[in-house]
């Protein structure tokens, strides 16, 4: 079958046939009517002009079978600004589903990526357990608290808090920058994200600033509550960003203040310790987990990244300070979607720098599959945890601790970018 593929850049002339197999897949995308379609096919156009993103197409005798978007992303990995392939958009016609469109697809993107010297590639998959086959491992989950204002902590000071103008553009993207310096695992902002602050009018923004910077934002919408009530209205938090505590505890202070209207707040997090924030972070539930757990909120699995350059990726955090450890580690890699990254390496680790070894002695041996390798890689798993589930084998247990180290992180990564 494969040798009938051709995949390319989804020509203009194909942007209708694109669009009809993307509202097939999507139903929920409700891409029905032809000005629905219109509209999408806008959308794909505008695109086209975008240097960072494409469309390819899988073919087969002429005829466009799938397609997917491909992204261009400047990733901070543990302060690296590293590039990244991002792929979303993964369509397959009705009619030619389980005929490996999706596999061809995503290898042929992998293989892009690889040539573009990219080490890491991810994707919000549509179900965790095809990816993770294809080698993705999960990325830190996402949390959706739901949160009584009054719950929040009401600070001092709200006087840094304004709405987001036109004016501030610079500075925005200024903040957006500075953000994305400090966190591992987030995406630098795309022009046409910017954008959507400043362009969508259900999206509201409020920023702090401070000696003429913006130091943070909070982007919400309003939604109805369920009932009846046209004056009850929840808040539900499309982004929040802080520079430090000075400005989430005014962002906070502001949201506490909307306590005579908001029934709650829909908080989306990454961060695991959220729940300390507010006095009572219990969702509406009124769930209880046995034994005794009251239920704080949902949780799922978002981002996954996926590892196609495992010596790359070496190389290129080679200044990185894997923990402070001294060790001397072989690592098989078990890659059953490309074969070309499975194997074994060798890094020799001392004072937490690691150097790649052809062939070297090495004290403990670690074996693991790539998706699962990923995750510890990137932070959003321990090795611990991998061991005990028996996801890894190590040649000598002692040594687990110090694999854990080596690959211990401080901070999770986190990613605001939806793609
Ligand atoms: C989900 C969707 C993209 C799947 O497309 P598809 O073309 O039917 O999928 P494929 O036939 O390529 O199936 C994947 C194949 O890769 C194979 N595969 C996965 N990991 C593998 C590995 N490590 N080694 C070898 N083969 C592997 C699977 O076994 C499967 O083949 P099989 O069906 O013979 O078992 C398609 O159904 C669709 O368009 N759905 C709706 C839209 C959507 O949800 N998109 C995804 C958004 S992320």
């Amino acid at each position: 079958m494969k040798d009938l593929s051709q995949i390319k850049k989804i020509p203009l002339t194909d942007a209708d046939a694109f669009v009809d197999i993307v509202a097939n897949a999507y139903p929920g995308f409700r891409i029905i009517s032809p000005e629905e379609k219109k509209k999408t096919r806008r959308s794909f156009i505008k695109l086209l002009r975008n240097p960072t993103i494409d469309h390819y197409g899988l073919y087969r005798h002429g005829e466009l079978l799938g397609g997917m978007r491909t992204y261009d992303f400047a990733m901070n990995l543990f302060s690296m600004k590293t590039l990244v392939g991002g792929v979303g958009l993964v369509a397959v016609d009705l009619l030619h589903k389980k005929e490996k469109v999706c596999k061809e697809l995503i290898s042929f993107f992998i293989d892009l990526y690889r040539k573009k010297n990219a080490p890491i590639v991810a994707l919000y998959p549509f179900r965790p357990d095809f990816y993770r086959k294809m080698g993705f491992g999960y990325g830190t989950k996402v949390n959706l608290y739901k949160i009584k204002p009054g719950d929040l902590p009401r600070g001092t000071s709200k006087k840094h808090i304004r709405f987001l103008t036109g004016r501030d553009r610079k500075a925005f993207r200024k903040c957006c920058y500075q953000y994305f310096l400090k966190r591992h695992g987030m995406f630098e902002i795309k022009k046409h994200e910017i954008d959507y602050f400043f362009k969508y009018p259900e999206a509201k923004t409020v920023v702090y600033e401070r000696k003429d910077k913006i130091l943070g934002y909070l982007s919400f919408v309003f939604e109805k509550t369920s009932g009846d009530n046209m004056l009850r209205n929840n808040i539900v938090i499309r982004e929040l960003v802080y520079e430090n505590r000075d400005v989430l505890l005014e962002i906070l202070t502001f949201l506490q203040n909307q306590l005579d209207q908001i029934t709650q707040i829909f908080f989306p997090t990454q961060d695991d310790f959220f729940h300390f924030l507010p006095l009572d972070p219990r969702d509406d539930s009124e769930n209880l987990i046995p034994i005794i757990g009251h239920q704080t909120n949902t949780q799922g699995i978002g981002i996954m990244y996926r590892v196609i350059d495992t010596r790359g990726v070496f190389k290129l955090l080679e200044n990185h300070n894997f923990g402070n450890q001294d060790c001397r580690l072989r690592l098989f890699i078990k890659d059953s979607f490309l074969k070309e990254n499975e194997g074994q390496l060798i890094v020799h680790f001392k004072g937490g720098k690691p150097s790649l070894k052809r062939h070297a002695d090495f004290d403990v041996e670690v074996n693991i599959d790539i998706a699962d390798f990923s995750s510890l890689l990137m932070g959003s798993v321990n090795y611990h945890s991998l061991f005990e589930y028996g996801l890894s084998d190590i040649s000598d247990e002692r040594y687990v601790d110090t694999v854990a180290k080596v690959f211990g992180v401080e901070q999770k990564p986190i990613c605001h970018t939806i793609f």
